[in-house]
């Protein structure tokens, strides 16, 4: 590659940059299915656009587990049982009460289920993971963003299940010592993409404003310049407000 010449990069026409912002919005995490499978080409798509995300010296610490035999479904769902029990121990009420009700999986409703997992031996140097060895896990976790907003735009939901023991997880999907399951994650047709997240509309917990998150030329003191109409711009980059499709 020549880098003494700049090269013209062309920023997406319209409708394909909302289309990008949509995803990203409108993508949801999600516990309610339909039981009807996924089409073969369309799961293949939603792989493919994980196995493209960005990992720490190309890397591609991840395997994808794909599972559709419900009788290993059911083996999660109860491993998923269990944790939830044992997690619902430190809260208190009303909010344990709160967190026993919610829905948290879809693990028997979603046609297919998808273990992402990361493989800490994939490759014996890794460029740039020597300072930050969760750099590994960092990039399955990029593939897995990848897979949840390409799954958007195929109108299938996704669900990351964490309420899994990864030592019995690995039991029942016969997963290797040295592979760590990043994410258990139901897929299929949603009965409805939700508007918001679902533990905001249930009351758990609301999305916070970003304005307090922003820490401009260091954690804390003053800014230096060249961010003068940068928090105005935040204002008006909500979702609704930029991107109506
Ligand atoms: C690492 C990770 C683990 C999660 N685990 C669960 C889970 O076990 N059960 C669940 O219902 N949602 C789980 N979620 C989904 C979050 O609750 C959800 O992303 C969040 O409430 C925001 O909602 P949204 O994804 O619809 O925007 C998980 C999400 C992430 C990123």
């Amino acid at each position: 590659m020549d880098e003494s010449k700049s090269v013209e990069i062309e920023n997406f026409p319209d409708s394909e940059r909302k289309a990008v912002y949509r995803a990203i919005y409108e993508r949801r995490d999600i516990r309610h299915f339909r039981t009807d499978p996924i089409p073969d080409d369309v799961l293949a798509r939603i792989i493919q656009a994980a196995h493209h995300g960005p990992s720490v010296g190309f890397m591609q610490p991840w395997d994808f587990i794909l599972i559709k035999n419900p009788q290993i479904r059911e083996q999660a769902k109860a491993l998923f049982e269990r944790e939830r029990q044992a997690a619902s121990c430190f809260y208190d009420e009303p909010r344990r009460s709160q967190y026993l009700s919610l829905k948290l999986e879809g693990i028997m409703e979603a046609p297919v289920s998808v273990c992402v997992t990361c493989d800490y031996t994939r490759a014996d140097e890794v460029l740039g993971r020597n300072a930050i060895p969760e750099t590994d896990v960092y990039s399955t976790c990029c593939a897995i963003q990848n897979l949840w907003l390409a799954a958007r735009c195929e109108g299938i939901g996704v669900g990351w299940v964490s309420i899994l023991r990864p030592r019995q997880l690995r039991n029942i999907l016969g997963i290797p010592a040295h592979v760590l399951p990043v994410a258990y994650l139901c897929l299929g047709y949603p009965t409805q993409f939700y508007e918001q997240p679902m533990l905001a509309s249930a009351g758990w917990r609301e999305r916070q404003p970003v304005d307090p998150l922003i820490h401009l030329d260091g954690w804390s003191g003053e800014p230096g310049s060249g961010w003068d109409n940068f928090l105005d711009a935040l204002g008006n980059a909500t979702p609704s407000k930029t991107e109506p499709i």
